[in-house]
């Protein structure tokens, strides 16, 4: 495995005085920002994921960068050689799943070139396949002599049979123009559930995040919807359960952890500040959610 060095020794950004003691192991570093439900940990991921407890964690969700040749930071090389990156991968992946819980689950976002490689290597390893999710890109750019990419991927694994899949619906589909229902359901439109659909694993209704509402004016790319998260956080967990992201970008995992009861656990290489102001100030406002969830929270 690359061993990295672990680059701050952190000092809480503000006084906390009930902070998660998320479950490391001896000698683990100094989380740079605690609240009383997360720790996040300034450095690379892989000086901090070696010291997560074996099989103490429910949800890993993993955005990592996808060797696009995307400017992060100093810190981040985004312009590997392709066996480079992939092995880069696979140590942080064998950290995830072995910080697993038995029935855990494990969702990787990428772009359908790695994730065909990266899921391989997860069922390689033992994880079980429940879904490829296909997230549309609502403002992509056509690639000459290819196909128009329109979809991002979001891998869906668990270790052995999930412990936690609550199911989503989302709501039965209409017209913006004319307000009419788009689908028949082949006759049985009586028949369904007057909670919604079941949830696809095509999401087309991902808005982007562009407006300042909901984006830092720090952070001006690389930023996930909540929508994805409130989706990924409800569907594998219940309140008070364990969320680990290795790559915590803007901060949208712990976001939602934060509004939705979960614990979390974040890694970010960059710097931190711009995900200690977003769950200090509450100034950025989460995409609404229609989604109906089972079991309510
Ligand atoms: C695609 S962004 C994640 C965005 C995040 N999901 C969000 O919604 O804000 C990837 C992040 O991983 C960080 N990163 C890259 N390499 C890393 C490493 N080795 N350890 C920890 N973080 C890393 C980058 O700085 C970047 O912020």
């Amino acid at each position: 495995m690359n061993q990295a060095k672990f680059e701050f020794g952190g000092v809480p950004h503000r006084s906390n005085p009930n902070p998660f003691q998320p479950p490391l192991k001896a000698g683990a570093p100094t989380p740079i920002y605690t609240t009383q439900l997360g720790a996040l940990y300034q450095g690379d991921c892989l000086a901090v994921l070696p010291y997560v407890g074996d099989e103490v964690v429910d949800t890993v969700f993993a955005d990592p960068p996808f060797n696009l040749g995307k400017t992060y930071g100093i810190k981040v090389n985004d312009n590997r050689e392709e066996t480079e990156y992939v092995a880069w991968c696979k140590d942080w992946i064998d950290e995830c799943i072995r910080s697993l819980k038995p029935g855990g689950s494990f969702f990787l976002y990428n772009v359908p070139k790695w994730n065909v490689v990266l899921g391989a290597y997860l069922m390689e390893r033992g994880l079980t396949f429940r879904h490829w999710i296909a997230i549309s890109i609502k403002f992509s750019l056509p690639i000459s002599g290819r196909l128009y990419p329109a979809h991002y991927s979001l891998l869906y694994y668990s270790k052995g049979k999930p412990k936690t899949f609550r199911a989503i619906r989302t709501p039965i589909q209409t017209c913006r123009h004319c307000g009419g229902e788009v689908k028949d359901y082949g006759g049985h439109r009586g028949a369904m559930n007057r909670n919604g659909v079941n949830l696809m694993d095509v999401w087309d209704d991902v808005p982007p995040v562009r407006h300042w509402k909901f984006k830092s004016k720090k952070r001006r790319t690389n930023r996930l919807s909540t929508k994805i998260l409130h989706r990924v956080v409800h569907l594998s967990t219940n309140k008070g359960d364990l969320v680990l992201d290795p790559f915590g970008g803007s901060g949208t995992t712990f976001d939602v952890c934060e509004r939705t009861g979960r614990h979390w656990i974040g890694t970010e290489v960059e710097n931190c500040d711009v995900i200690a102001e977003r769950l200090d100030d509450d100034h950025l406002l989460p995409h609404e959610s229609s989604d109906w969830i089972d079991n309510g929270v």
